[in-house]
């Protein structure tokens, strides 16, 4: 064999590895050129047989060829191996996105109303707390200063649970209970929004619904001045009711703040002119707001000298329901999916 023969070998050799379409077929190449029989083997044995100058040059070419094979089938090996890798990924994969057909659910009109006001509050700095819906007498009245007997627990119709105990467990009446919870719980300052299902004892019907959803909002830190509630409210107005509705506050009471007002919206239907849906006031009643009351601190250990803030609460179906023309609250409650549907 001489130098011409062993560069025909080896290309020989590279081009069977190239062939080889498999990792099967290509361990079956590389056992036919490990054989005794395979030319650039037979070569290497018959190298004794020359004279020493040629037996350097060619033994050199033949150990050059061997790693070039050698070279072939690893580069060979690798690309069969990934195609391989690549042909059982294609065939085990899962389409996540293909729907099973049918109707595809989405968030009820209520939650998703919940969820943009979290959205703007949590964008002004404030978090979001939850409590329970049932509620004890002390957590929903007591510690909001709404001792036994006072005349205010009037201002709620409440639905009472047997515990046992008369009078003490109960389905909340509105979202302030988790104010006490928040403050009970943490240190100030604190800012936070507590949105929920509140229930109330009334009876049905196109503006009265015995459950319904609020969201409360709690600040609680030092130098805390009623301008604050007044900026708050009215940023979070034009942020969620748009650059054009504003915010107005008149006096009013609740026991838990001091002073307490009662704060309005630009009637968003008739923007202010005065129409059907405002009474002719051009305003829209939305909730409740006011100074944390000194005994509401007491009530959960802070120090009314050095803690001052606001709160505020108000319901999210009613508004909901006057933003997307519906004129029956009882409709956000009975589930019929021809309703649901459209939101
Ligand atoms: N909890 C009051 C209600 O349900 C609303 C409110 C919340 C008022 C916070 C003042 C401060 O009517």
């Amino acid at each position: 064999m001489n130098a011409e023969d062993v560069d025909r070998a080896a290309s020989e050799a590279v081009a069977s590895v190239r062939a080889a379409d498999d990792l099967e077929s290509l361990a079956a190449v590389e056992a036919a050129l490990g054989a005794k029989s395979a030319p650039l083997n037979a070569a290497k044995r018959s190298l004794g047989a020359l004279e020493p100058d040629q037996r350097k040059e060619l033994g050199r070419r033949l150990n050059e060829a061997r790693a070039e094979v050698a070279t072939a089938v690893e580069t060979r090996r690798s690309e069969l191996a990934a195609a391989a890798r690549a042909e059982l990924l294609e065939a085990e994969r899962l389409d996540l996105t293909e729907s099973p057909g049918g109707r595809a659910g989405h968030l009820h009109l209520v939650t998703q109303a919940r969820d943009e006001l979290e959205d703007v509050f949590v964008g002004m700095g404030f978090t979001v707390a939850e409590g329970p819906e049932v509620e004890t007498d002390w957590y929903n009245f007591e510690a909001l200063n709404l001792p036994p007997a006072h005349p205010a627990r009037g201002m709620w119709d409440t639905l009472y649970l047997d515990s046992g105990e008369p009078g003490t467990v109960l389905l909340r009446t509105h979202t302030s209970p988790v104010q006490i919870r928040v403050m009970s719980e943490s240190e100030p300052p604190i800012y936070s929004v507590m949105p929920g299902r509140v229930y109330r004892r009334d009876t049905a019907d196109a503006s009265h619904t015995p459950v319904f959803h609020q969201i409360e909002g709690l600040v609680v830190d030092r130098g805390i001045s009623f301008a604050d509630l007044a900026g708050t409210l009215e940023a979070f107005t034009t942020t969620y009711f748009g650059r054009s509705i504003h915010s107005r506050l008149r006096p009013s009471y609740f026991p838990f703040t001091e002073p307490s007002a009662e704060f309005d919206i630009t009637c968003v239907f008739c923007g202010g002119d005065g129409c059907r849906s405002c009474g002719g006031t051009g305003w829209l009643e939305l909730g409740g707001c006011g100074m944390v009351h000194p005994n509401v601190f007491a009530a959960v250990g802070y120090d009314p000298e050095e803690w001052t803030g606001f709160a505020f609460g108000f319901g999210i179906d009613r508004m909901t329901a006057q933003r997307n023309g519906v004129d029956d609250l009882r409709e956000l409650f009975t589930n019929d999916i021809r309703f649901l549907e459209q939101f």
